[in-house]
């Protein structure tokens, strides 16, 4: 169903850009960072930035052009497609700032993430105070959905966040005008919609807080992973990684993003940026790391295909706190070179294993203060993976250990030609190992003898297929990979 309006922005995309401002070259200043460019070093990794609306109208727009276009291949609208710029009147429709980003991102090759569909924030009274019941306020967010997701043709916008910030912190869903009138169901009602108006773009739940293993993340993921279940359509979770110089726990990042990955679920960092008290050399170092280790995490996940930047210099941010790549003057500050550093980085994180000095063992089912020294002054162990052969199975157990605490991530894979439907897998811990969270799997007992048996979502391991799930622990003395596994009774470890 491809309106005129939408043929007439495809056809009419040549002829708009000939002669643009957008195509004019820009003399490369003084402080270009050096180096190469993160876009051409990014690969297939989408290096992002949120375009502010008056991108093309502000008095240095030139410049904040030239960066954009040269260091990013992904670009989310700061605010020209929220509701109330998008609709501000029931059914009047409102795309010019939102067209004039996209043909910016089009005319320098840059995949576009769509922000964002239902949302309590920025969001007209009309829609916040109106006299809706369920049924009225459903066809309200239907036609907002049909009519802005239409406005480009189907794949245009490569990303959509559907839903924006659902949740509360401790994993129950957040009060809106969409929640109170409609009820638990909006969210699930919004993605289906947002499928039916556009096949291909990625679908999207986005929220902020939801970074680490924690009481609202697990709630999202929750549903997430009802909504696979079910088959209710969702291609991804975004984490809004609006952050401070003291950073989040980072092997918790890793086994959020893994647990979300496990299901199919593609993880985009969206919104990043990391607020410090002032521009200290200290605090700069410190921001760096911060934007060093997230994007570590990231690209050592597969399933993690993006990470945005919210804002390109500091004095345009939403934060007064100094939280961007750039500074004022759009010189590239050592957050900048952090990210030039890692994003051409295949697999492997360039700060593995490298808890902060004051990270506990521990990850609380709320999320608690995040650690208040600068990471990396643990002393960090190489992290150990052995493979080890068998019969029916293989498992891998990658372990990350420091001071007296753990965490395990652990593969098995099903070497046998039979589906596997329901498993348990042995060890015996080779000191006193103690298990204190897992994800993915169930851990019984806590220490010596242990068998972690599926949960109700990865029960099965087709043939040649593979499950995952980890755990986190405390130790003392040596901590090393356990000798033998058996799966479902048959021994894993080899020879
Ligand atoms: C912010 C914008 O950066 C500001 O310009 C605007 O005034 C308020 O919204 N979570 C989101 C973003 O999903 O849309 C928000 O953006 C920041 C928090």
């Amino acid at each position: 169903m491809q309106s005129l309006r939408k043929r007439l922005v495809l056809a009419g995309l040549t002829a708009i850009l000939v002669g643009s401002p957008y195509l004019t070259a820009h003399a490369a200043t003084a402080n270009a960072p050096t180096g190469q460019r993160l876009r051409n070093l990014a690969g297939n990794f989408l290096i992002g930035y949120a375009a502010m609306s008056n991108f093309n109208t502000a008095s240095d727009s030139a410049k904040y052009q030239e960066v954009a276009r040269t260091e990013f291949n992904f670009v989310t609208p700061e605010n020209a497609m929220k509701w109330d710029a998008t609709e501000p009147s029931q059914n009047n429709f409102t795309f010019g700032g939102a067209d004039q980003l996209v043909n910016f991102a089009q005319a320098n090759n840059q995949k576009i993430h769509g922000h964002t569909l239902v949302w309590h924030a920025q969001t007209p009274d009309w829609v916040t105070y109106g006299n809706w019941n369920s049924s009225t306020l459903t066809n309200v967010m239907y036609n907002h959905i049909d009519k802005v997701m239409n406005h480009w043709s189907d794949g245009q916008i490569y990303a959509w966040d559907v839903v924006n910030e659902a949740f509360e912190w401790n994993g129950t869903r957040r009060a809106s005008v969409f929640q109170n009138v409609i009820g638990n169901s909006y969210i699930e009602l919004a993605f289906r919609r947002a499928r039916a108006a556009d096949p291909v773009t990625k679908l999207i739940y986005n929220d902020y807080g939801i970074e680490t293993v924690n009481s609202k993340s697990t709630g999202v993921y929750n549903m997430i992973a009802d909504f696979k279940s079910r088959g209710v359509p969702i291609d991804g979770v975004g984490l809004q990684m609006h952050l401070s110089g003291t950073g989040i726990d980072y092997n918790s990042l890793a086994q959020n993003m893994q647990r979300f990955a496990n299901i199919g679920v593609e993880v985009y960092i969206t919104e990043m940026d990391v607020g410090i008290s002032s521009t200290s050399s200290s605090n700069l170092t410190a921001q760096a790391n911060v934007y060093s280790n997230v994007l570590a995490r990231c690209k050592a996940q597969p399933m993690c295909k993006a990470l945005q930047v919210w804002g390109i210099p500091d004095k345009y941010s939403w934060r007064t706190e100094h939280p961007l790549l750039f500074d004022d003057n759009y010189n590239a500050k050592p957050a900048y070179y952090a990210i030039q550093a890692g994003i051409g980085n295949g697999t492997t994180p360039t700060n593995t294993a490298v808890p902060t000095a004051t990270r506990t063992a521990v990850p609380t089912a709320t999320r608690t203060a995040v650690p208040t020294t600068v990471p990396g002054t643990a002393t960090p162990v190489v992290p150990t993976s052995t493979p080890v052969a068998g019969a029916g199975c293989q498992v891998s157990y990658v372990l990350n250990q420091w001071g007296t605490g753990f965490t395990a991530e652990v593969t098995v894979k099903n070497t046998s030609t039979n589906a596997i439907n329901g498993w348990a897998l042995a060890w015996t811990f080779g000191g006193n190992q103690q298990v204190t969270n897992a994800w993915n799997a169930t851990i019984s007992p806590a220490s010596g003898s242990v068998v972690a048996s599926n949960v109700s979502y990865n029960a099965s391991i087709p043939a040649g297929g593979s499950v995952s799930f980890g755990f986190q622990g405390s130790y003392s003395g040596t901590n090393s990979v356990p000798a033998s596994f058996t799966l479902n009774g048959t021994t894993c470890s080899g020879s």
